[in-house]
């Protein structure tokens, strides 16, 4: 059996994927790794430990599938995305890893804008966000000067795992659009905004396409995991990219919305001129001379599981939502808004906090999480919106992650979008799209494309509900004042956080 595996190095686990030639997912395995909030908006990660957990979900792979080592055709990655992993000259990590979800980074933001100007959007085809990597670096800069000095050069979570399985140093382009150091449209580091803020050239890794052959598995690495060594590795891309390569979102008029930690409302560009003004991000895509735009809501899933964990911790997921069912759409005039870590689109707000508005007695545990979950597909339906108001089709969108595990929340994610929602047969979401980059890296197939109609299969299909289309049109208006209404209390809370 020959195969490829998908590494999707996660922000809560990495998980691993053996792929045969038929798309068929063979065996997985994963491990789970902490994240660090040592003050609020602070999130971090040891960048040991994605190394650590890498190398025991492989070994686990390879023990517990049969697979022979030299079955293993090629390795690729997707990764979270913006995670600032900064190196020393023998490129060890000067610290931990700042993570797209760390909010620290306000006032850097400014500096980009004040510093850059128009050419911010010009070049690097995005605001400055608070997750974003040049920000972070910034921060380190500005903050910790002691360990800025020790370092030499910058990688971005996978990479930095790829660098530790292989002993090279490379950063694809789609990964590296989310540092707001890429011209994203001219595929190269940005001189001008190295200059800008007087880093070096050298702070930055060779580009690469994610499918490009980058090195090879070192033997000590071979001893560790049961790979052959020099198993071919394929650079592999950004989380959204591969989710979106693992969707089948690899030509114009088609749309992801994907569910994990943060959730993405994501559509294809071939067009490298299409202006979204900033609302949404842009980005170079997995597949090579092309691009994506997406709305990032910051804590989708992230939302949901807060809530079962804070209100239900011994429960499962299963039982802790198996009452959602059975509450009507509107969840009894109960709304709520994601916003638990701050918001990205439309409402690119660091201080911004979540709210339940409407409770009242009759509401029971299970209208507030049917409530949790309708707020976060409103949060990504504002996403939705800007795509709509851009003129792009939004009539068939394939759901991938968390969300679309349930078919509760599928037929939600219809309703809210007004769209027909597709699942994926044996949905992988980004660890397919990396494994997809390994087959194609490998020579599989003449392109991504023939990958996916191979390796892409479509499941069920939801219809939007007419009377459910309805009530939440009227709600989604109420939902979109909330942002607006409770901005200055959150900003006057902020004073009493942690
Ligand atoms: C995208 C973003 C998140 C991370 C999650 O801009 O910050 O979706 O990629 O891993």
């Amino acid at each position: 059996m020959s195969c490829v595996i998908g590494i999707d190095l996660g922000t809560s686990a990495v998980k691993a994927l053996l792929v045969d030639r038929d798309g068929k997912v063979r065996a997985e395995a994963s491990r789970n790794y902490p994240l660090f909030h040592e003050h609020t908006g602070w999130s971090e990660q040891r960048p040991e430990d994605w190394v650590e957990g890498t190398i025991g979900a492989l070994r686990e792979l390879i023990s517990t599938s049969g697979v022979r080592p030299d079955e293993v055709e090629g390795i690729s990655f997707s990764g979270q995305m913006h995670g600032l992993v900064l190196l020393d000259e023998a490129n060890r990590p000067v610290r931990n890893a700042i993570l797209w979800n760390d909010t620290r980074t306000t006032a850097e933001c400014r500096e980009i804008e004040r510093v850059l100007g128009p050419d911010l959007l010009g070049i690097a085809r995005n605001p400055a966000l608070e997750g974003f990597t040049l920000p972070k670096i910034l921060w380190v800069k500005r903050h910790e000067p002691d360990v800025f000095a020790k370092a030499k050069r910058f990688l971005l979570p996978k990479d930095y795992v790829r660098y530790r399985l292989t002993g090279e140093i490379h950063m694809d382009y789609s990964d590296a659009a989310g540092t707001l150091l890429l011209d994203v449209a001219g595929k190269k580091w940005s001189t001008e905004i190295l200059a800008a803020f007087d880093l070096p050239a050298s702070f930055c890794p060779p580009l690469v396409e994610s499918h490009d052959h980058v090195g090879g598995v070192l033997p000590e690495v071979a001893d560790q995991t049961g790979l052959a060594a020099g198993t071919k590795v394929f650079a592999g891309g950004a989380d959204n990219a591969c989710g979106a390569i693992g969707a089948g979102i690899l030509s114009e008029g088609l749309t992801m919305c994907s569910i994990g930690t943060s959730g993405v409302i994501l559509t294809y560009e071939q067009n490298r001129d299409t202006d979204y003004a900033g609302k949404v991000h842009f980005f170079n895509h997995g597949k090579a001379d092309s691009f994506y735009a997406m709305g990032v809501t910051l804590a989708a899933g992230y939302s949901l599981s807060w809530f079962k964990q804070t209100f239900a911790p011994n429960e499962s997921f299963a039982d802790f939502l198996r009452g959602v069912g059975d509450i009507k759409p509107g969840s009894g005039g109960l709304l709520f808004t994601p916003y638990l870590v701050g918001e990205r689109t439309p409402h690119a707000d660091a201080v911004i906090r979540a709210s339940f508005i409407g409770a009242d007695g009759s509401h029971t545990r299970d209208h507030f999480a049917r409530a949790v979950m309708e707020g976060i597909t409103f949060s990504l339906n504002e996403s939705m919106a800007i795509f709509r108001e851009a003129g792009k089709p939004a009539g068939r969108v394939i759901s991938i992650g968390g969300g679309a595990q349930n078919p509760v929340w599928l037929q939600m994610q219809a309703d809210i979008f007004g769209a027909t929602v597709v699942a994926l047969e044996n949905e992988q979401g980004p660890g397919l799209g990396a494994a997809m980059l390994a087959a194609y890296g490998c020579g599989w197939f003449d392109s991504l494309d023939a990958c996916a109609a191979k390796f892409v299969k479509h499941a069920a299909s939801y219809d939007p509900n007419p009377e459910a289309v309805e009530t939440y049109r009227g709600l989604f208006d109420i939902y979109r004042e909330i942002y607006t209404q409770t901005r200055g209390l959150n900003q006057a809370l902020a004073a009493y956080r942690g």
